[in-house]
């Protein structure tokens, strides 16, 4: 697109920065490039772009935030990394229609992944959108519709995927060695969970949009605590440990089955132990029980501890026949059973082994992809699942109703109409709740 056009599509408020057509890479053709637009750069989106950017051939041509601070310190970062000046924007839909961009980076808070995702798709242009995949059930579904519908590359943001440490585990398991894997168990504690102090209400910070970062949640006033970052322990944006770290680590327990749908039913718990002088919606200790048939997946989380089983504050530990298979994203290691008649461990333990983690690896994938229409490790089936698990116990703990049988195919829980209610968010106008 030619700057006039460019300039005139999205309006004089939005390019509020000079800005030049950025350099393409010399000496390769056009069609071994790949030019990538980030929406949210303060913290995830801008790291993964720098990630993305270490591949031959991806280009970064435009950065949106609604955080003029924010979008002016990550131009500059760029710039001062030895990078083109991309073109800025604080409306994503602006973004979206610079015709010379491929794919889109998506690193808003959770309740701006739905809406971008569809447009992006809608427009042509592939997506790597952060974890979990959205902050609504309805909205996972209607993702998972428009990137099938336009037949897009979209990659969810669960880099474990990507990960030498767990693509080893999973060959491990797959080798067949620890037997049925009858129950995971994975927890997550973590300080970061108990949420930002309590603070007073103030003015909007000069160049937020505090608007557009609301977008589709309700209108109220501006509080720090509810912005960067910690946005994340607040229902309308977020859902709490369970839906940051934990759709990361429940997803290995999905991998190790192939399992890319819903649990069948929830059973869940939470409360707030920690809350005089934290500010904070999402609970800050919870368990919930995942049910899929033959297998259960087991979540628990105590914000505010650092440590927790097998020494070890946060992991998976996949339980088979002949030995519990301990994981974290640094390393995995092997318990076996006791054979009482042999006198001998069932299957031979295997000691801590490391590997690289997965955050060069999974921008990497999704690259490929883009180049060879190719399905990246984590498509929007996996990120659905695991992120409608992390919804369902949120659900069951918020209506009360504790235990929620799912039906996957009516797209209910058949148990409650109350839990129901929360399965689509209602959204604030103008935006509207995408229709694919
Ligand atoms: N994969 C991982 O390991 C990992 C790690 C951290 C965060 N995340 C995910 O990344 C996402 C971002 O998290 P974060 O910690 O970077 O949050 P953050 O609050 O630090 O950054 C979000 C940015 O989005 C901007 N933003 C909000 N609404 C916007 C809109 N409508 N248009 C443009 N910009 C908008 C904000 O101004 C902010 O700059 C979340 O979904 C989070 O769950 C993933």
């Amino acid at each position: 697109m030619k700057r006039a056009a460019l300039l005139a599509s999205v309006g004089a408020a939005d390019i509020q920065f000079p800005f030049i057509l950025p350099n393409r890479h010399k000496g390769l053709p056009p069609s071994d490039q790949v030019n990538l637009g980030l929406i949210g750069c303060n913290n995830r989106g801008f790291h993964v772009l720098l990630n993305h950017l270490k591949v031959e051939g991806v280009n970064c041509v435009a950065l949106c935030d609604c955080d003029a601070k924010v979008l002016k310190k990550r131009s500059r970062d760029l710039v001062m990394a030895g990078y083109a000046q991309p073109v800025l924007y604080e409306d994503f839909r602006h973004l979206l229609e610079q015709k010379d961009i491929d794919a889109v980076i998506i690193g808003t808070p959770d309740h701006w992944h739905c809406l971008p995702t569809v447009f992006a798709c809608e427009l042509g242009k592939d997506v790597y959108v952060e974890k979990p995949m959205a902050n609504s059930i309805e909205e996972c579904n209607v993702m998972v519709k428009a990137a099938r519908k336009y037949a897009r590359v979209v990659q969810v943001g669960q880099q474990q995927r990507s990960s030498e440490v767990w693509n080893q585990v999973m060959q491990y398991l797959a080798s067949g060695k620890l037997g049925q894997i009858q129950k995971t168990n994975v927890w997550g504690n973590f300080n970061y969970g108990l949420g930002p102090k309590r603070q007073s209400d103030s003015q909007v910070p000069e160049g937020v949009n505090y608007d557009l970062f609301l977008g589709p949640a309700s209108k109220r006033p501006f509080n720090d605590a509810r912005y960067h970052g910690s946005w994340r322990f607040f229902w309308d944006y977020g859902g709490g440990l369970v839906t940051d770290w934990g759709v990361h680590l429940l997803d290995m327990a999905l991998w190790a089955k192939n399992i890319q749908i819903p649990a069948s039913s929830v059973l869940a718990a939470g409360t707030q132990i920690e809350s005089a002088e934290r500010m904070r919606e999402t609970f800050d200790t919870m368990t919930a029980t995942f049910n899929y048939p033959g297998y259960m997946v087991h979540w628990e989380n105590n914000a505010g501890k650092q440590i927790g089983p097998f020494g070890r504050h946060y992991g998976v530990a996949f339980v088979g026949e002949n030995g519990t298979l301990v994981a974290d994203r640094s390393k995995w290691e092997v318990l076996p059973e006791w054979d009482e008649q042999k006198k001998a461990t069932k299957i031979a333990p295997v000691p801590a082994t490391q590997g690289a983690n997965g955050h060069v690896k999974h921008p990497e994938n999704f690259i490929h992809c883009v180049k060879s229409r190719e399905e990246p490790v984590c498509p929007v089936e996996v990120g659905r699942a695991v992120a409608i698990n992390a919804h369902m116990a949120n659900i069951a703990v918020r209506s009360g109703q504790g235990f929620l049988i799912w039906d996957d195919q009516k797209n209910r829980f058949s148990n409650s109409r109350m839990a129901s209610k929360l399965i689509k968010p209602n959204y604030r106008k103008p935006w509207i709740f995408p229709k694919v």
